[in-house]
């Protein structure tokens, strides 16, 4: 049987490399689609989660982890010489930036080198984490072909960029258009076989780079946008102009606008990162990339604007950051969601932390965090109340009762618009 039928019959034994917020709801999705599916993970706890029909991962309901798994569909394991009774392997691990904000791939690496060790023909091998154009050409096809087999005759090699966005409703692994591109047609046309068999939509490229260029382009032309209404932002806050009113206004327009809202600064996985990936790869090629820079900039001086406002508030009832007790709402790099990577609310910790304050959170999310030389678990709305001098809205999270905080708090920085129609004297908004 070739690995078309096996795919079209769904009888393709599908191996997906990295369990995390990308690779699980993957090997969820093709698993309640009735494919055969090994995950793999270097982590002992999420392997024996998995193993045990439990999900960690907040947009992968229990039940469904736990229907798969008992119905011999999802198993997960760390021997990675399982790879070898794989048809199709999704490689789904970080990609992180080092402390110089250069790519850092060695997770992409050691899972390609896990994959050559056990190569064989007429597999196909699927990179799906985000990473700079020519990653796939450049260093996972070399590594794979050491073995001596060919990419696109003997095995099969493809990219395809994850669009997952966790905590979002509306748009599901199933209902996200899923873009591939393959060394050859024939590599393209497999990989988009695969997804197209677990979702509605399959976008194919007429190459690796332009898929993982994709990605990329997506993601910075979020951050760009995002930095240009932070620099609005500040510039309306100077001008006395309401920042949220003006986009509310604008977003009326029926064509040629899309709304971004300024915040506290850049979290998660993918738009404070993806784009130092093509910015760094575009260096490589002697091209400057100003706007990705400029919107890092703005982007990342968000946090420490926060600050300065949190000043300004404690100012109009003569107080002080020092000998301040602030608490934050909310410490997840966005909403409804407990992923604290990258979130900006640690920066404002730290820089309140570093004038002297006395810092508690409510994140049910989250429900304890450390950073720096900080460990702080998360305390409840209302024992929070007693003795703040500030609360401050970092992230607008839907199960906090807006109201309340502004009856309870002294003072209130709202960076999230969080309390959109609330005035009140004591409420500073972004
Ligand atoms: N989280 C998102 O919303 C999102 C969205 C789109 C794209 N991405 C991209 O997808 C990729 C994965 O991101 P994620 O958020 O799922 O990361 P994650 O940290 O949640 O999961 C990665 C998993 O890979 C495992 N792992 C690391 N090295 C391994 C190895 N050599 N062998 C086996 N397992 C290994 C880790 O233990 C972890 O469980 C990244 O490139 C990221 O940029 C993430």
């Amino acid at each position: 049987m070739t690995l078309q039928d096996k795919i079209r019959e769904g009888k393709a034994r599908i191996g997906v490399i990295g369990l995390g917020y990308v690779g699980l709801p993957l090997a969820v999705e093709f698993s309640k689609k009735g494919f055969d599916v090994t995950g793999f993970d270097v982590s002992a706890s999420k392997v024996s989660d998995i193993n045990a029909g439990r999900s960690y991962i907040g947009d992968v309901p229990a039940p469904d982890v736990a229907a798969v798994v008992a119905a011999g569909r999802l198993r997960a394991t760390g021997d990675m010489s399982q790879v070898a009774e794989m048809d199709a392997i999704d490689i789904c691990v970080p990609t992180p930036l080092r402390k110089t904000r250069d790519p850092d791939l060695s997770y992409v690496v050691q899972a390609v080198d896990s994959v050559k060790a056990h190569l064989r023909p007429g597999q196909l091998v699927i990179l799906e984490s985000t990473t700079y154009p020519g990653t796939t050409d450049e260093v996972v096809r070399p590594a794979l072909e050491e073995k001596g087999l060919k990419a696109g005759v003997d095995f099969y090699l493809a990219f395809s960029p994850e669009r997952v966005d966790p905590g979002n409703q509306a748009y599901t692994t199933r209902t996200i258009p899923k873009v591939v591109g393959g060394v050859n047609a024939l590599s393209t046309r497999l990989a988009a076989d695969l997804y197209g068999s677990i979702i509605d939509t399959v976008v194919p490229a007429s190459s690796t780079r332009v898929a993982e260029m994709v990605k990329l382009l997506e993601n910075t032309f979020r951050a760009v946008n995002i930095g240009l209404v932070n620099e609005i932002a500040l510039m309306a806050h100077r001008m006395n102009i309401d920042v949220w009113e003006v986009i509310d206004a604008a977003s009326t327009k029926p064509f040629g606008f899309m709304p971004f809202y300024p915040g506290p600064g850049l979290g998660g996985h993918c738009i404070p990162i993806d784009p130092y990936y093509l910015s760094w790869k575009a260096r490589q090629s002697g091209f400057e990339c100003r706007f990705i820079e400029l919107a890092g900039h703005v982007n990342g001086s968000m946090p420490a604007y926060v600050v300065e406002r949190i000043s300004e508030a404690l100012n109009t009832v003569k107080k002080a950051i020092n000998g301040s007790r602030i608490h934050l709402f909310g410490v997840a790099y966005k909403k409804d969601v407990g992923d604290m990577r990258e979130s900006p609310a640690l920066d404002v910790l730290e820089l309140l932390h570093g004038r002297g304050a006395t810092l508690s959170y409510t994140d049910p999310h989250v429900p304890c965090l450390s950073h720096v030389d900080m460990k702080l678990s998360s305390i409840s709305e209302g024992e929070a109340a007693g003795g703040i001098d500030c609360a401050v809205i970092c992230t607008n999270h839907s199960v906090f009762d807006y109201p309340e905080i502004v009856a309870r708090f002294p003072l209130v920085i709202d960076t999230r618009n969080a309390l959109k129609g609330i005035q009140a004297g004591h409420v500073f908004r972004l």
